[in-house]
């Protein structure tokens, strides 16, 4: 089976890739953020580089700490059992239309989380509120302890510096060169603070971890769908964040493409100590890259929990969605107002 046989090789090209040898990035131009954003937030985490990072211990070990904000000049070490995002009580609707009714969610520092729902249920909603593209109509959603609601665009573009999204569709500019969607977000965030050669360096340091080195040039409509998403995945991580929302990254690829991408976000979570957060609709993967889940259902989360948690689960609305059968009760009402 060639295809087989090929889709081997390039996983194994593309485990190493994101293991070793991808050289080490510029730092990130610390000493230029604007003071009074640093002093709310503290500079952000450094970011080492995939070859020299020791693997880091599974995330559920009591000790394991997070290099989380400074304060006065001292890093705080943020256990990983505290919430490093906390949505509380957060209501959302598009006119009439109620996403969210009462969400409640805490994610760790360092797990990987895995949103799961039916189409529509405000999965994508959800991580845009986080990163302020979407504004809640009421509660909280703190990073760091710091409401994200709250904040001002200066101090939401900080945020993104620290939380990178690899958006649905990948979301590619597609009149520009792979190099440059890649090198997007550090024009965006480090406009005059990074130059040439060090955008340049990071952007060959990015598309080396998802397993593409040297197709800066390439644009992308040549590029495949799985490629597509690695280029999406590059791009989040050039930013060098803390932490990484995927939003199905999976969703339209092959099974080859999906265990490579799969492999590659749960080698970025142990090689980078990067904190997750998914959503997908295809619980394989979901329950291979996540340490928990969380199932959206009419506007809460109604489970969450480890894999086998979830799949002990007897409520039915669970159970129904993560085994893939239609509700008993599903008629075709339902399904036209779904
Ligand atoms: N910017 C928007 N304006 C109006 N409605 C929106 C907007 N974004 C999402 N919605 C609606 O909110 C609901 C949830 O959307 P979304 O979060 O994209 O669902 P999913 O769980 O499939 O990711 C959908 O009904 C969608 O049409
Ligand atoms: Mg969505």
């Amino acid at each position: 089976m060639p295809e087989l046989a090929a889709g081997a090789a390039v996983l194994t090209a593309a485990a190493a890739a994101v293991g070793v040898d991808a050289g080490t990035p510029a730092p990130l131009p610390h000493a230029q953020i604007h003071p009074r954003i640093a002093k709310k937030f503290g500079q952000p985490v450094s970011f080492m580089s995939a070859g020299t990072l020791p693997r880091s211990p599974r995330i559920h070990e009591p000790e394991r700490t997070f290099r989380g904000r400074s304060s006065g000049g001292n890093i705080e070490r943020v256990s990983s059992n505290e919430a490093l995002i906390r949505f509380k009580s957060v209501k959302k609707a598009f006119g009439q239309k109620v996403i969210y009714s009462g969400l409640d969610l805490e994610i760790k520092a360092g797990e990987s989380l895995t949103i799961i729902g039916g189409s529509g249920v405000g999965k994508s909603v959800m991580l845009k509120m986080l990163i302020g593209l979407l504004k809640v109509d009421s509660g909280s959603i703190t990073f760091h302890d710091e409401d994200i609601t709250k904040m001002r665009r200066e101090e939401l573009g900080l945020v993104r510096q620290r939380i990178g999204m690899l958006f649905q569709g990948s979301a590619l500019f597609d009149s520009i060169s792979v190099g440059a969607n890649v090198a997007y977000g550090l024009h965006e965030h480090f406009y005059k603070k990074m130059n040439d050669a060090e955008i340049a360096e990071r952007v060959h340091w990015a598309l080396s971890l998802v397993g593409l080195p040297g197709i800066e040039e390439m644009r992308p409509a040549d590029l495949s769908g799985g490629m597509k998403k690695r280029v999406g995945l590059a791009r989040a991580i050039a930013i060098q964040p803390e932490v990484i929302l995927f939003d199905e990254p999976t969703t339209g690829l092959d099974p080859i493409n999906t265990t490579r991408i799969n492999h590659l976000i749960t080698g970025l979570k142990k090689s980078l100590n990067i904190t997750t957060i998914n959503v997908t609709h295809d619980m394989s993967s979901a329950y291979y890259i996540s340490d928990r889940l969380a199932m959206v259902h009419r506007g809460r989360i109604i489970a969450q929990g480890t894999p086998d948690e979830l799949k002990a689960i007897t409520d039915p609305r669970v159970a129904d969605f993560i085994h893939g059968r239609a509700p008993v009760n599903e008629d075709v009402a339902t399904l036209l107002g779904a």
